[in-house]
């Protein structure tokens, strides 16, 4: 396999996605508002118009960011077959079901039929491209591109190769992510749960471990992460956050502080049993704090959401650009 001949990450027009779940139909907004051509393929006989209705309830959160030149719903064509949905695509993104039988099967399609040269990206949030790349005759294109939810609004994207993939196709896949507008992590080694869901998932194991203690509640559990650490962590993350703490003497003085309380026993993180208990308690949790309203409303209240921290950020980036160019002057 040679270097990506066909098209430069900047020049890219047409980008297949194969799979057009809640991932898959995210991707296609995302790359639709960005002024793409899109041919999707998915088996389930409602694909088409589950799609049209995911990119549609999408595009005003779309619009209030901004629109690309060009970009329109129009621009999305569902194909027939997935031979059909590759067969001019610049790039394509595999978003089906989270299952290793069928990425192995479906990745090996998907090479056999798409051009030479052309990087395909796997969204799965679980498995090594190592695993998935086994039945491809080129896997050396293949890579991981791993979405946050929805991929129109959150912008990481965490790109990671396999045994077999070649270094070109990586650095090709995160320079293709920048240029529609991503947020990219390259990294240089496969990890299970990459690096943000690792951090979420302490969080997670931590408070399923409190509901099943009893210590507490579901709506407790949001209101602190809400109210407290998440309203930082959109900014500034967890290590710059603790460098705040350390006051003048930063992150080192934080360290030799608080260090020795990191063996107090704050967290379990070994995952609790998940019995049927704590099952029933954490979904009886989250429907008190739902209170009623629909996955649709619940939806469109998360993206005013993120619409509104992102716009906030921009604003004082904004700011504070101008202060260091007037400091300059
Ligand atoms: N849901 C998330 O928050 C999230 C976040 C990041 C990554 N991911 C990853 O994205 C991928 C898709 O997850 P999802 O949540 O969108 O699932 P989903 O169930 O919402 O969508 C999967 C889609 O794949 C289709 N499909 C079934 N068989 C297929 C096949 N053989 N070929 C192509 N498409 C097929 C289904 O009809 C469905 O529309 C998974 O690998 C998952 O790990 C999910």
């Amino acid at each position: 396999m040679t270097e990506n001949a066909r098209t430069a990450p900047g020049a890219v027009r047409t980008v297949a996605c194969v799979g057009a779940g809640v991932i898959g139909g995210g991707w296609v907004a995302h790359f639709l508002g960005r002024g793409y051509r899109v041919v999707a393929w998915d088996p389930a006989p409602d694909a088409g118009s589950r799609l049209r209705g995911l990119v549609a309830s999408a595009w005003p959160a779309l619009e209030s960011l901004g629109l690309a030149e060009g970009a329109s719903t129009a621009n999305l064509r569902v194909a027939d077959t997935l031979a059909d949905a590759v067969s001019e695509a610049d790039f394509v993104q595999e978003s089906a079901p989270e299952r290793l039988d069928l990425k192995i099967g479906l990745l090996a399609e998907i090479d056999a039929a798409t051009p030479e040269g052309v990087v395909i990206a796997s969204s799965t949030s679980g498995y090594s491209m190592s695993e998935m790349q086994v039945g491809a005759r080129t896997p050396g294109r293949l890579v991981v591109g791993h979405p946050f939810n929805p991929p129109y609004l959150v912008p990481l994207v965490e790109v990671v190769g396999g045994a077999r993939s070649e270094r070109w196709a990586v650095d090709w896949a995160s320079d293709f992510y920048r240029a529609a507008g991503k947020s990219v992590i390259t990294m240089e080694q496969e990890l299970p749960g990459f690096i943000g869901n690792r951090i979420q998932e302490a969080a997670w194991r931590e408070a399923l471990h409190m509901v099943a203690e009893e210590e507490a509640t579901v709506e407790q559990i949001d209101l602190a992460m809400t109210s407290g650490p998440g309203l930082r962590w959109a900014f500034f993350g967890p290590c710059l956050t603790f460098h705040l703490a350390g006051g003048e003497g930063g992150m080192a003085h934080m360290l030799d502080h608080f260090g020795p309380s990191l063996k107090s026993p704050w967290t379990r993180l070994e995952a609790p049993e998940l019995t049927a208990e704590l099952r029933d308690r954490m979904v009886a949790g989250t429907d008190e704090v739902v209170a009623g309203r629909s996955t649709a409303e619940l939806i469109a209240q998360r993206d005013r959401r993120l619409i509104a921290v992102a716009r906030a950020l921009e604003e004082v980036e904004r700011e504070e650009a101008a202060e260091r160019a007037g400091g300059q002057a």
